[in-house]
């Protein structure tokens, strides 16, 4: 039995403005297998970001088509894509996104909330979750009360808590210092290791490519061999 969890083949995408057509993606095919921790780097504008919300099933391919758990995002509805979002895929972005008024908790269990689960069936796992992050003592702060480090935990917390098959993350230590984006990472493989849970991250820092288990570079809107 394959234990792939993402295919894509020959994916392309154009954006058009003014009537000039740029061709960002210009057929990119990989594979990610569960449990993978799988890094995507290339300079800024080669088309990293474009190809994560592809994958993750955010924005469609021009052309092409992408398998995720099993599914080809081109005939699934966008009600079923939601669910999935809510309960096997999440994704983290550079900048946190949290929701200013909620607080670290409630940020937290958001995606938990809007699935309509019991706080009953899920107070435990969620705590442990913190625990893990390290993120217990500040549940009761506002994302404008945390620094930015704290609310790339938070944010990571909220992606680990509906227990998902992958992670999408787009530059998730972009906004922090060098110290605190160190940090991120080792939680990052710490998940990997430990949650057996498939990572795939888009960067374009070489350190931070290295915990990956595998690098994918992007050059010119192609996989570079
Ligand atoms: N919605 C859009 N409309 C038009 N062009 C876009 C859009 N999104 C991205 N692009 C262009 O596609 C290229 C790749 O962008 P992006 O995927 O964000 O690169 P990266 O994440 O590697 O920095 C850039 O030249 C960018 O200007
Ligand atoms: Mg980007």
């Amino acid at each position: 039995m394959s234990n792939r969890i993402l295919q894509a083949e020959n994916v392309k995408k154009s954006y058009v403005a003014d009537s000039l057509v740029t061709e960002v993606l210009k057929g990119v095919s990989l594979s990610v297998d569960e449990g993978e921790f799988v890094a995507i780097v290339g300079e800024s504008g080669s088309g990293k970001s474009t190809l994560l919300y592809l994958l993750a099933g955010i924005d469609k391919p021009t052309e092409g088509s992408v398998t995720l758990l099993g599914r080809n995002l081109a005939s699934v509805s966008d009600e079923d894509m939601a669910a999935m979002r809510r309960r096997e895929i999440s994704f983290v972005y550079q900048f946190d996104n949290l929701v200013p008024h909620l607080t670290a908790y409630e940020n937290i269990v958001l995606p938990l909330v809007l699935d309509k689960r019991k706080e009953k069936d899920y107070r435990d796992s969620v705590s442990e979750v913190c625990d893990f992050l390290g993120i217990s003592a500040r549940l009761n702060n506002l994302p404008k009360q945390l620094s930015g480090g704290e609310q790339q935990r938070v944010a990571l917390a909220r992606a680990l808590v509906t227990s998902p098959k992958i992670i999408f993350l787009d530059e998730p230590t972009g906004s922090l210092d060098k110290e605190r984006g160190t940090q991120v990472m080792e939680l990052l493989k710490k998940i990997n290791e430990e949650r057996k849970v498939a990572l795939l991250m888009v960067t374009h820092s070489a350190a931070h490519s290295a915990y990956a288990s595998r690098i994918i570079t992007i050059e010119d809107g192609l996989i570079k061999k």
